[in-house]
């Protein structure tokens, strides 16, 4: 058991943990099947035959000694994959978190258009966070399930105090778990990018009720009148100029004491200045959570390496953004719908003794940290102007519809975006949709790969005025049941993509020449995710967006509610060959509406 984990398991939240199965490794033939059916769709009939002929020489060649090697490695851990995806998915990487791999959250609208609402709402929202903290902090929280089976509940243990910090060629997480002694008892409030350790603890370590975090704000509005210099434009740069920036800046002892206080804080609570009018408001508000809009919107009002950075608006746009490494969608979200609902309760607790005000961090900004952060600049607007997003609500229906057809509505929305990508680009790709394997221990995602036989099928049908209606919807059950079961099959530890690249990285481990399936063009083909997709619901009407993972794709995230589906859709305005985000949106859109239409005449016509 590492550090960040309790170290003690004593509450309701791991009464199971400790039960939950070991992710497999899953058997050889297995994977290697499923990987042919997956590429099936995507190559002509001479590549297939040369991939077979790949599969065959890695099963007859280094394949068993790399999957024994790995199956040893399985039974020293208490989950094979999960130290090498943290560094892999997230810490190795050198591109911006921005964009590439943190999501951002628009919230519902708030109620409020001034400063004053803008305080209350995020004081409120603070008091909703503490008040979750306490079931992190106690063990308390409910363990999740998934159907009937409960996941692992480490990320929501880790999720509060945790922070990626830059470092030259990898990146360093840090966590600063509630069981320890002194656990953080501050958040960092970002406003006018003034950086400020805010206690929400009293001197008799209870909470701080909503009236005196407040108080607290206040405060910083106060002390926060000047703007301060744009620090966080850093947390959206390339991350090895960063982590040179901040190397730079740790020289100095005041900074390397504010830049601590941001990493053990709880949260960042970015308050942000008012917007100019947009026609477009919800799309508006959601750069604001995904990139902040750039050095002239509010991007240096952030601090992009905490897992969790609340976002409050002066117009009612409120949201978060969070940093992948500690944890997927759901555990985020839980806590979300939690403080949102705390929000709108009028309930509150007792104010707690002695409060101790806000502080602001201090930095002195050598010329070479101020260059650094001037090419920070330049660069973050770079990366902001290119990314197109689009946020939309989906109203004809929700997933009421699916489910009254008796078909996976997930599955039914991962078609939709099949259909609606190959409307326009007229051929199928790489199709990446987050699959969780939480229900087993340590557990993070694995790929379900959601273009198939089946799916290519039904989406040509619907594009062929000669099939008739009953034939398309005959299809696109066959689509959504292989959907589904590739979903099953994923997030019961028969994936293909997680084993791999264990199988991958075991072969870097040893010292053995990375086996040829690994390397050809077809096979890196079929995880190239030019659609990278991703299910977050959420009790409320929230929707989370990401960036595309390739310049060529489309990220696309959903909160199916059951009257309306909420969507977050977006591509590169650089990339010549795919649409606008809003025109994507459209097909995507359209597409729901034929496959209801031809679902429902197909039911009509069996009557
Ligand atoms: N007939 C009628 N209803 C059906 C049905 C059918 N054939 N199949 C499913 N349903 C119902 C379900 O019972 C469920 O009902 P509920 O709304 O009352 O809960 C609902 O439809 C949704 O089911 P489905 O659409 O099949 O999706 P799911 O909830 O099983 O989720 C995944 C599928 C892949 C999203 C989920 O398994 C998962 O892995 N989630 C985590 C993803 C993740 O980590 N994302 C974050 C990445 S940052």
């Amino acid at each position: 058991m590492t550090s960040t984990q309790p170290q003690k398991l004593k509450g309701r939240m791991f009464s199971v943990q400790a039960a939950l199965p070991k992710f497999p490794v899953a058997p050889l033939e297995q994977t290697l099947d499923k990987y042919l059916q997956t590429l099936r769709p995507l190559v002509s009939d001479q590549e297939f035959e040369q991939a077979k002929k790949l599969c065959e020489d890695f099963k007859n060649g280094v394949g068993p000694e790399l999957q024994a090697k790995l199956i040893e490695r399985a039974g020293k851990h208490t989950n094979w994959l999960s130290d090498w995806w943290r560094n892999i998915a997230y810490l190795d990487v050198r591109e911006p978190c921005v964009i590439n791999s943190n999501p951002g959250v628009l919230f519902p609208r708030g109620n409020f258009n001034d400063l004053e609402g803008q305080l209350n709402y995020a004081s409120r929202l603070i008091a909703g966070l503490l008040d979750y903290k306490v079931m992190i902090d106690e063990q308390t929280l409910p363990v999740e399930h998934l159907g009937k089976s409960p996941l692992c509940m480490m990320q929501y243990y880790q999720v509060l105090s945790a922070c990626r910090i830059p470092r030259v060629n990898k990146d360093e997480w840090v966590c600063f778990p509630p069981d320890r002694p002194d656990p953080p008892r501050h958040i960092t409030v970002v406003y006018n990018n003034n950086f400020f350790e805010v206690p929400v603890y009293g001197s008799d370590n209870k909470p701080l009720n909503t009236s005196q975090l407040k108080g607290q704000l206040e405060h910083v509005v106060k002390q926060g009148s000047k703007q301060g210099p744009p620090l966080g434009l850093f947390t959206l740069e390339y991350r090895n100029n960063w982590a040179n920036a901040y190397q730079n800046m740790c020289k100095d002892e005041t900074n390397r004491r504010s830049l601590e206080s941001i990493q053990r804080s709880i949260v960042v609570l970015c308050l942000d200045q008012p917007n100019p009018s947009s026609t477009d408001l919800r799309t508006k508000s959601g750069q604001q959570m995904l990139h902040g809009a750039g050095s002239h919107g509010h991007s240096g009002n952030r601090w992009f390496d905490k897992t969790i950075q609340f976002v409050v608006g002066q117009d009612g746009s409120c949201g978060l953004n969070y940093e992948h490494t500690t944890a997927e969608g759901p555990p985020i979200v839980q806590l979300m719908d939690h403080c949102l609902d705390y929000i709108n309760k009028g309930s509150d607790w007792p104010a707690a003794d002695q409060v101790t005000t806000p502080k602001m961090l201090q930095f002195n900004l050598s010329s070479d940290v101020e260059n650094s952060l001037n090419l920070a600049k330049e660069n973050a607007d770079k990366l902001v102007s290119d990314l197109d997003l689009k946020v939309f609500t989906f109203e004809d229906f929700g997933k009421d519809f699916p489910k009254s057809q008796k078909v996976s509505p997930d599955s039914f929305i991962q078609n939709a975006i099949q259909l609606a990508y190959y409307r326009h680009h007229k051929r199928p790709v790489g199709t990446y949709e987050s699959g969780s394997i939480r229900m087993f221990q340590l557990g993070r995602t694995e790929t379900i790969r959601s273009c198939s036989s089946e799916s290519v099928a039904f989406t040509r049908a619907m594009l062929d005025p000669a099939v008739s209606d009953g034939r398309k919807a005959e299809l696109l059950r066959r689509a959504i049941d292989s959907h589904k079961q590739y979903t099953n099959d994923a997030i019961s530890g028969k994936g293909i993509d997680r084993h791999f690249l264990g199988l991958a990285l075991t072969a870097q481990e040893h010292n053995i020449e990375l086996p040829k399936l690994f390397k050809n063009r077809n096979f890196i083909f079929s995880k190239t995710w030019r659609i990278s997709t991703s299910q977050v619901p959420a009790k409320s009407e929230s929707v989370m967006f990401f960036g595309p993972v390739v310049p060529d794709g489309y990220g696309f995230c959903y909160n199916p509610q059951e009257k309306c589906i909420l969507f977050g859709v977006s591509s590169f305005k650089s990339n010549d060959k795919t649409l606008p985000a809003a025109e994507m949106s459209e097909l995507v859109a359209n597409s729901l509406r034929d496959m209801k239409k031809v679902l429902s005449s197909s039911v009509k016509s069996s009557l």
